[in-house]
């Protein structure tokens, strides 16, 4: 089956600059430096990595909010970057956003109908005028918000109501591809589930695929299929659910698998935390060869010379970018 969505060596450089009146650029932060992954039907794919580690820029370019530097995506196969006008339009109907913070995503002095109505002024063919209220109504509704709120402002509500709002939004043009970023970071941890079960629900009901970005691999895991992890622009290893909790081959992988909290005793005692040392390289001038080796108790010269390309590697069975990958086996913790 063809992929719904395809990302091939995707790039995205941002230019520094120096100088007020005549700006020079002097360098680019690679933010995102040749990610490539496939995204199937009913998908989700997590994407974890630390902060400015290249996951909303990614989210950016795939929402065409950001040109890329260079790199190729297809969604049903067709070449997303060279659409204009109205192909362009139907495009941006099936590929939606989900943002982290519900604070200050929706416009406060909108109605949650007006806000949540308002991708039909672009698009009226999914809603005719006459039937938008009720069509707004039901995705409160969908989102288990009260439908007789619709003249309420975001104020309001609470956060994990305003993402709701966000989510509805989002769902309005029935999308078949929705990219969350951070959705539930800004979040109480209590409200963070019951967002997490909604985003499960709607998925199953609507057939929806889903980009899932997160900071930490235990967010992800409920919902994910696949997990993709970043480090400095680029993807560092990619697998199953199953492969990159139970067996995870790359360094960095398994540094934060070992600061997530495990509840079992037994599984939690055979486990060893692994403290990273350092911080995040500057992705303006990442390190030569492997970016993750100036963190990595593994490195070798090898890792300092040339870059590992993400293959299967070491008798392993999924993508892993290290010289010297090796699949941990851990118990697993449910
Ligand atoms: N518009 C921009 N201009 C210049 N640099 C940018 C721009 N947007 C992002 N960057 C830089 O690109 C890098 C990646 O940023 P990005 O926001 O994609 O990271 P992130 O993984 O989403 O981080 P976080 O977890 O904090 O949200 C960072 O170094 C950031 O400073
Ligand atoms: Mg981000």
């Amino acid at each position: 089956m063809t992929p719904i969505l395809e990302v091939e060596d995707l790039v995205k450089h941002f230019p520094v600059h120096t100088g007020i009146v005549l700006k020079r650029t002097v360098g680019h932060v690679r933010a995102v430096d040749g990610v490539s992954f496939d995204l199937h039907k009913g998908e989700t794919l997590g994407v974890v990595g630390e902060s400015g580690c290249g996951k909303s820029t990614l989210a950016q370019v795939l929402m065409r909010l950001e040109p890329p530097t260079s790199g190729k995506v297809r969604f049903h196969g067709e070449d997303v970057f060279s659409k204009r006008g109205k192909a362009l339009l139907a495009l941006r109907r099936q590929i939606q956003i989900v943002l982290q913070d519900p604070y200050t995503s929706l416009n406060p002095r909108m109605t949650v109908g007006d806000i949540v109505g308002e991708p039909f002024e672009i698009h009226p063919e999914v809603a005719p005028k006459g039937e938008r209220r009720k069509a707004v109504q039901d995705l409160l509704d969908v989102v288990g918000l009260n439908p007789e709120h619709i003249n309420r402002y975001p104020h309001q509500f609470s956060g994990g109501q305003r993402q709701r709002i966000g989510i509805a939004r989002a769902l309005a043009l029935k999308p078949e591809v929705i990219v969350c970023d951070e959705p539930v970071s800004a979040l109480d941890v209590s409200i963070q589930a019951q967002v997490m079960n909604l985003l499960g629900d709607l998925q199953r009901d609507f057939g929806l695929s889903y980009i899932f970005i997160a900071h930490d691999l235990s967010v992800v895991r409920h919902l994910s299929d696949r997990v993709a992890v970043m480090y400095l622009g680029k993807i560092v290893e990619i697998g199953s659910e199953d492969e990159i909790y139970n067996r995870p081959a790359h360094p960095y992988t398994q540094a934060l698998l070992s600061a997530v909290p495990v509840p079992d005793p037994a599984v939690r005692a055979a486990r060893t935390r692994i403290r990273l040392t350092g911080d995040v390289p500057s992705p303006v001038n990442p390190p030569s060869g492997c970016r993750f080796r100036t963190r990595c108790w593994k490195a070798t010269e090898i890792c300092e010379d040339e870059e590992p390309a993400l293959e299967v590697r070491g008798g392993g069975h999924h993508p892993s970018a290290c010289h010297h990958a090796e699949e941990q086996h851990l118990l697993p913790s449910s």
